[in-house]
């Protein structure tokens, strides 16, 4: 069976992927940079990793309680659908990723997806020309969408934003590059149209959503920052629009993200049009869940005697 896809297809050499099931940023191990992932975890077999996103200056995040339900993995167990984090970008910085972390990637079985975000369009700029010459990943995820940071989202709610951080980024480098977009914006295809123009080889479609949950019996926000982003199943079907809209509007690989936790979803999000997933959440509820989603699309294909994953990519019947 043929699993493999190109998500940089316009890049010269593009960016070939062994199958299509992604570690999304912020969720490869409990704190976004592998811990607890085991030594001998076969990452390979996955198309690709996307450690957390790396802000220019390092940051400490936001103050606790950083996550509703405070387990995933138990919440979700009891049935929970609604899962709300406020980790607000901890992350030691660009440099720091360049010097320490980036060797260790390269030594690492795996295929490495850089996650950064800027907070102007010079400083986007500036933490690319900080990648120049570094081994130890393929490509660059831009995350202009995080929610969890003051104006972090700005980036993916205006197009003209979006088209400078993706330019001053393609300006410095000939790496494959990803725009990751925010679902909370009145029309997606605008700011989707806005990052190819300036470069964008790939769209990662989406994000957490602003969101708020309130403990009644303190009458306070359940979160320290108090709003959060949603991610999990409740995200899904509001990703799946957005990854089926934008996959109508533009001609660059779209990377589905939101609620993933079985290869049944991963295969919704390739007939809807996207070429590859990222999962997130389930990961943290049990750090194997994405090679055994990547085992379920497999024997979903094999069940239905599909030979290649291209096949079913974008193939939802819509009226
Ligand atoms: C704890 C946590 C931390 C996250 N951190 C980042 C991050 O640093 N950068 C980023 O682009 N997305 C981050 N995300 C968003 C995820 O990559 C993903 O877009 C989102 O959670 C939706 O996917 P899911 O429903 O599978 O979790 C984070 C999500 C969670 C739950």
């Amino acid at each position: 069976m043929d699993l493999s896809v190109n998500l940089a297809p316009g890049r010269p050499g593009g960016l070939a992927l062994s199958n299509p099931v992604l570690i999304a940023s912020g969720t490869f191990g409990y704190d976004g940079y592998g811990r607890g992932i085991a030594p001998d975890a076969a990452l390979g077999l996955l198309g690709a990793v996307l450690p957390k996103t790396f802000t220019r200056y390092p940051r400490d995040g936001n103050p606790e309680p950083r996550w509703f339900p405070a387990s995933f993995r138990e919440g979700l167990a009891a049935g929970e659908t609604t899962l709300l984090n406020s980790i607000g970008l901890t992350n030691p910085g660009i440099e720091a990723a360049m010097t320490h972390l980036a060797p260790q990637w390269a030594a690492m079985d795996a295929n490495i997806v850089m996650s950064m975000a800027g907070d102007s369009p010079e400083q986007w700029e500036e933490m690319a020309a900080f990648t120049r010459g570094v081994d130890g990943f393929a490509a660059i995820e831009l995350n202009l969408s995080c929610p969890n940071v003051a104006d972090g989202a700005m980036f993916s709610h205006y197009p003209r934003l979006a088209e400078a951080a993706v330019a001053g980024v393609r300006r410095q480098t000939g790496l494959p590059l990803w725009a990751k977009l925010s679902p909370n914006v009145p029309d997606i295809t605008e700011i989707a149209h806005a990052a190819v123009d300036a470069g964008a080889d790939a769209l990662t479609i989406c994000n957490t959503m602003p969101a708020l949950h309130i403990d009644v019996d303190t009458g306070r926000p359940t979160l320290g920052a108090g709003y959060g982003g949603l991610s999990g199943p409740a995200l899904r079907p509001v990703a799946m629009a957005l990854v089926h809209r934008t996959a109508q509007a533009v001609n660059v690989p779209i990377i589905g993200v939101g609620g993933v936790m079985t290869g049944r979803h991963a295969v919704e999000y390739l007939l809807a049009g996207a070429t590859a997933v990222q999962v997130g959440s389930a990961n943290l509820a049990n750090l194997n869940a994405p090679f055994r989603i990547l085992g379920e699309l497999v024997d979903l294909l094999t069940q239905w005697e599909i030979g290649s994953v291209s096949e079913i990519i974008g193939k939802a019947e819509l009226a």
